[in-house]
């Protein structure tokens, strides 16, 4: 009976030490996602333009289909992470396009394709 009760706290603490590191290496790959730390680094005015902006939503719905892993994997398109553009020929890129992509300039602000552009110019030089 004692040997019971010593061995079901054993294994109570055993599940709670099996819990915390999982908390603690999902908390350190969250830390890690250089997208997120990307789209961190942007101009904070972008979110005066819209509450609650998240330049990866947009990212998501309109590029991620050819251009995948927030831009760090080549699909369709080509990994846009480490691009050797300047920020001015990425925002005339999503604009007009250049086939086979298609331009954004008729769907999207503006401020968004500003926003697209600052975002891949911050994502540093790595490939999933
Ligand atoms: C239909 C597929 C498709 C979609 C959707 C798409 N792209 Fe592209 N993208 C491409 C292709 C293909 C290229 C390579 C074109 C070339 O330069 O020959 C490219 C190239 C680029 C480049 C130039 C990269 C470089 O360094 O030369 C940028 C920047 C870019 N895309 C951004 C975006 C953004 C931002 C979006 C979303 C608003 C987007 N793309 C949506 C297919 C796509």
């Amino acid at each position: 009976m004692q040997y019971n009760v010593s061995f079901s706290a054993l294994t109570r603490t055993a599940l709670i030490m099996l819990c915390l590191t999982g908390l603690t290496i999902s908390a350190t790959y969250a830390e890690e996602d250089v997208t997120d730390i990307a789209a961190a680094e942007i101009n904070p005015n972008y979110f005066e333009y819209k509450e609650n902006f998240s330049v990866k939503r947009l990212f998501a719905s309109r590029c991620s289909w050819c251009h995948q892993g927030y831009g760090l994997k080549a699909a369709d398109g080509p990994r846009l992470s480490g691009s050797t553009k300047s920020k001015e020929k990425i925002i005339e890129q999503i604009a007009y396009g250049k086939s086979p992509m298609p331009g954004f300039r008729k769907q999207l602000k503006p401020w968004q394709i500003e926003a697209l552009a600052d975002y891949i110019k911050a994502l540093p030089d790595v490939a999933l």
